[in-house]
This record gives structure tokens, C-alpha cells and sequence, in this order.
């Protein structure tokens, strides 16, 4: 069988996507809350009401249990933990992770923790963020205060979401908050900022979780497929996969696995920027590379659809499918990136996050038929299902457990396994989630 027995079938959300709450109970600002508003989203939408699950929060996790959910997958926002990113702690804010914990946990649903997804806070980015050398112990002060609190319940924890976009998308496209356009040499001191900060938090968690933790990061994986499936092939699409270079690096997965995972930073980069590439000492480098026990990764499509100045890459091909915000269907990633990363990490992979947005509505009938995401969800499954049979899988995470908000790009698509009516807060159950409920029930053997 494909699947384990233990295998953690859940779905995922992230805090500014789905919380609202943006200004309640003691919460401080993050970039997000300060910078978004002013052009940079379509329609001006922010994330200060969103989905509103601050507030049905308990609503919200039995409406998980009830869709069948092994496993749930949030983040935490940093400043309604600690409102000036360091220092005093909002005892309301850390409550409200502890409650959601202890709700999950009495559903039978596992709670897995992220630590950063991209709502940095603000008053830390007022002390120059990322590039601040202090920011890395910033990062494990605050990891240290959510070990303190949840670790007694809480097993799996993911230092950076995506930390390409956190780096990539926020500070050199200037494309999410704080909607930056740094130089590659910033680039390159944030990175390392930001590899010593993981580093850093993977300490604290060794030192003081209450229990046998589990640890990784999620970076997206951006991967190739093969041209055909001769070895030269399959060994193209591997190195094309891990290579590191050009203005957008830290797009690249290498940039930042390698260090975390192989201790040394990718040759490419080395090649092309030289001494512009900060260096760590040894404790550092030990510290950046001290063993993970899986490999996370949010996979969406494969690599070479798109080329740099928006055109078509070599991949795509006129009708190609493609979902609401015109991102490829692409089944094979799916096989091809937990199959590449265990060649080269060698650890057991876990899929943090995976999923298929459209411009749902609801129908005559009141529910929400979306044949399009349970069709997307089968092909990957599909395709994960044949990873599982040659390498060591630990879970599949669904993006996302319920609509949100899409960063840039706002309310207009929905990722959800559950519909939220955004003027009523409604929540609706779509035909996906019974699907996948079925898939969850019986550990994928009808796939
Ligand atoms: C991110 C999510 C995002 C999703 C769909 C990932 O890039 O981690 O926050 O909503 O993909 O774009």
C-alpha cells in the first residue's frame, strides 16, 4: 500500500490569511496590516476581517473534524504573540494558539505548527527587519515563547513558510508586503539572516520542547519534469531542479535547502556572486545544518511554464490547463519533487501544501460543486500515490482548509475546502471536502 498507515492527511491555513482580528485583544501590527492597503492588492482588500476565524475558531475546527481532517496545519502571527515582535508577551494573543491547540487536539485532529508565514511585525521591519544582524535572535526569542507554550501538544513544527516569497516576492519583487525592491547584495545578507534565524529556532526547539519534536522548514518546490525518462533525462530535470542562480536565486529551492540540508551553500550561487555570498563560521554553519527530521514542501506545478518576463517558458503550450490565478495543472510535480528532494536531502518528505483555486460559487442547489478541485486533487493524489510506493511520505496538507485571503491578489479566488461567504462569515462544506473526506477515510486506497 501507497500510503502509510500513520499518514497525517490534513489541510492548512495561514494567520493573515483566514484570522481577521487584525487591531483586537492586544494584537501589534505586522507589514502586512501597515503596507497592504495602499495599492498593492487587488481591490485595496486587506486581511483585517478575512474569514474571521479568530473569532469561530471553535466553529471552524469542528467544521474540520466534520470534513474528516487527520491534521490541521496554522501558523502563528508573531505580533499577536509578542506585539513588538520582542519583549512583552500578549498572554490574549498566545491564549488563542493554546486554545486552538487544545480544540484540535480534543477533535483528534494533530496540530501542526508553523512558525513564520510571512506576517512579520512591523515594528521589527521599523528596526530594519531581516537585515537587522540582530533579527535572527528576534526569530528564536519569539520560537522560544511558542515552545514554552504549545510543546506540551505540539510535535511538528515548520520554522519558514516559503521563505523564496518571504525573501523573493517581499523584498526584491516588491510584490507582497513590505513591498520592497532590494539589491542582490541585500538579498543576500537578509538570506543569511534568515538561515542563521532557522538555525537558531531549530536550537530552541531541540532545547526545549516538552516532547520528541519534529522539525523542518517548507520551502515551494519549483521542479522540472523530464523530458522523457531515459536516465540523461530524469538527471537534466534533477540538476535544472537544484540550480541556483541568476537575479532571482533566492526563488531557487537549493539557496536555501542546501545549507539547511547539506550544510554548504549551492555552487551556482558561489559561482556567479563569489565573496558577495556572506560567510558563517563553522558553529554557525553547524548551528544552520543541525538534523531536521523531514523535508516539508508546498508543491503547486512544475517548473518552465512561465519565463521571467511573464511569457510562455518551453513547457507551455497554447490551451494548457491552468487554474484562476493562471498557474499550470501539472499532476507530475507531484512525483517528481518528492522524488528529486529524497535523492538529494534523504529524508522523509511531508507535503505541506497543495492545491487548486477557481472562482467558486455558490449554486441554485446552496452548495458549492467544484468538480475542477476534486479532479485537480485526484491527479496529484495520483501522482503522490506513485512517490509513496519509492519514497518515504509522512503527510499531504490541503491548501486551504478554507477560503482566505490570497495576498496580492486578494479575495477574488478561493482555495478553500470549505466556502466562506465573506459578507456573512457562512461557511459551506464543498463537494471537494466530502471528496476528500472519502479519500482520508479510506488512506487513499481508492485512488
Ligand atoms: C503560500 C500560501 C498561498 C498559496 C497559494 C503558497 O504560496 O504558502 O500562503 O496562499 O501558496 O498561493
Amino acid at each position: 500500500m501507497a500510503f502509510s498507515n500513520d499518514f497525517l492527511w490534513g489541510a492548512a491555513a495561514a494567520s493573515y490569511q483566514v484570522e481577521g482580528a487584525w487591531n483586537e485583544d492586544g494584537k501589534g501590527l505586522n507589514i502586512w496590516d501597515v503596507t497592504a492597503k495602499y495599492g498593492h492588492i487587488r481591490y485595496n482588500e486587506t486581511g483585517e476581517v478575512s474569514a474571521d476565524h479568530y473569532h469561530r475558531m471553535k466553529e471552524d475546527v469542528a467544521l474540520m473534524k466534520k470534513i474528516g481532517l487527520r491534521a490541521y496545519r496554522f501558523s502563528v502571527s508573531w505580533a499577536r504573540v509578542l506585539p513588538e515582535g520582542t519583549g512583552r508577551i500578549n498572554e490574549k494573543g498566545l491564549k488563542f494558539y493554546s486554545d486552538l491547540v487544545d480544540e484540535l487536539i480534543s477533535n483528534g485532529i494533530e496540530p501542526l505548527v508553523t512558525i513564520f508565514h510571512w506576517d512579520y511585525p512591523y515594528a521589527l521591519e521599523c528596526r530594519g527587519g531581516w537585515k537587522n544582524e540582530e533579527s535572527s535572535d528576534w526569530f528564536a526569542e519569539y520560537t522560544g515563547v511558542l515552545v514554552d507554550a504549545l510543546s506540551d501538544r505540539v510535535k511538528y513544527w515548520m520554522t519558514f513558510n516559503e521563505p523564496q516569497c518571504a525573501l523573493g516576492i517581499s523584498y526584491q519583487l516588491g510584490v507582497f508586503a513590505p513591498f520592497q525592491k532590494c539589491s542582490p547584495p541585500e538579498i543576500l545578507q537578509m538570506g543569511a539572516n534568515m538561515l542563521l534565524a532557522h538555525g537558531k529556532a531549530v536550537k530552541v526547539i531541540r532545547e526545549r520542547s516538552k516532547q520528541r519534536a519534529y522539525i523542518s522548514m517548507a520551502p515551494y518546490s519549483s521542479v522540472f519534469k523530464p523530458e522523457n525518462d531515459s536516465k540523461e533525462a530524469i538527471d537534466k530535470a534533477y540538476d535544472d531542479t537544484f540550480r541556483c542562480s541568476g537575479a532571482n536565486f533566492c526563488l531557487s529551492m537549493s539557496y536555501w535547502s542546501d545549507p539547511i540540508y547539506l550544510g554548504h551553500y549551492p555552487q551556482s550561487l558561489l559561482d556567479e556572486f563569489g565573496d558577495l555570498v556572506p560567510e558563517f563560521t563553522d558553529e554557525q554553519w553547524k548551528m544552520i545544518s543541525a538534523p531536521l527530521d523531514f523535508y516539508g514542501t508546498n508543491i503547486y506545478y512544475c517548473a518552465g511554464y512561465e519565463s521571467k518576463d511573464g511569457t510562455y517558458g518551453s513547457n507551455r503550450y497554447m490551451g494548457c490547463p491552468h487554474n484562476a490565478l493562471n498557474w499550470p495543472i501539472t499532476p507530475e510535480a507531484m512525483y517528481w519533487a518528492p522524488v528529486y528532494l529524497y535523492r538529494r536531502y534523504k529524508l522523509p518528505v511531508m507535503i505541506t501544501e497543495n492545491g487548486m483555486t477557481e472562482h467558486d460559487w455558490v449554486c441554485l442547489d446552496g452548495k458549492v460543486h467544484d468538480t475542477y478541485r476534486i479532479d485537480f486533487t485526484h491527479r496529484y493524489l495520483k501522482e503522490l500515490s506513485r512517490a509513496a510506493d519509492e519514497v518515504p511520505i509522512l503527510g499531504y496538507m490541503h491548501w486551504s482548509v478554507m477560503d482566505n485571503f490570497e495576498w496580492a491578489e486578494g479575495y477574488d479566488e478561493r482555495f478553500g475546502l470549505i466556502y466562506v461567504d465573506y459578507r456573512t462569515k457562512e461557511r459551506i462544506i464543498k463537494d471537494s471536502a466530502w471528496w476528500y473526506k472519502e479519500v482520508m477515510d479510506t488512506n487513499g486506497s481508492g485512488l
